[in-house]
């Protein structure tokens, strides 16, 4: 067991998924699907990562409830997320939700995921190739410098 766990949450596409699994192939992180997590020990981590993709500009309400109802955290943490649209501003209110719990966010990655949501289904969808392995590098690159680094 490492030092760095990933909780995510990825339910449209596996987007978040294949992001997560991709960097755990190159970095020793242990990951955890939010919805077998519930009676996980974390204590021993030394860092939280929470993946998720965006569903109407949040991170999934399944990651909410899950840093409520685990109060024994470590006090640091970084994000990533996977979005149709790539906007950089989806990560605020999980965010602002960690450092109410005390819980300093290190670093937020993010990527374009593919989106068939809403109306963008009548086009097939958006962002179809994404996760790329050029967004897998980055994010293998930002554990290296910015998680890894602080540990
Ligand atoms: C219910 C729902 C709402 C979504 N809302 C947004 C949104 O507000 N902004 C956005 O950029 N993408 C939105 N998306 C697209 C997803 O964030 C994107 O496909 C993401 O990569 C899904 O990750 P996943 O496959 O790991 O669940 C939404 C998708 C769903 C299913």
């Amino acid at each position: 067991m490492g030092n760095i766990a990933i909780i995510y949450a990825s339910v449209h596409h596996n987007n978040t998924k294949k992001l997560v699994e991709g960097i755990a192939l190159k970095c020793d992180v242990d990951l955890f699907d939010v919805f077998e997590a519930s009676n996980i020990d974390l204590t021993h981590y030394k860092i939280i990562g929470f993946a998720s993709g965006i569903y109407m500009s949040a991170f999934h309400k399944s990651l909410f409830d899950f840093i409520e109802n685990h109060t024994d955290l470590p006090n640091k943490s970084f994000l990533m997320y996977t979005s149709g649209s790539g906007s950089q501003k989806y990560a605020e209110t999980f965010k602002k939700q960690l450092e109410m719990q005390n819980i300093t966010v290190i670093g937020v990655y993010n990527c374009k995921g593919y989106d068939t949501y809403g109306v963008w289904k009548l086009i097939d969808g958006i962002s179809k190739k994404h996760p790329s392995q050029k967004d897998i590098s980055k994010g293998i690159d930002f554990i290296d410098k910015v998680v890894v680094g602080k540990i």
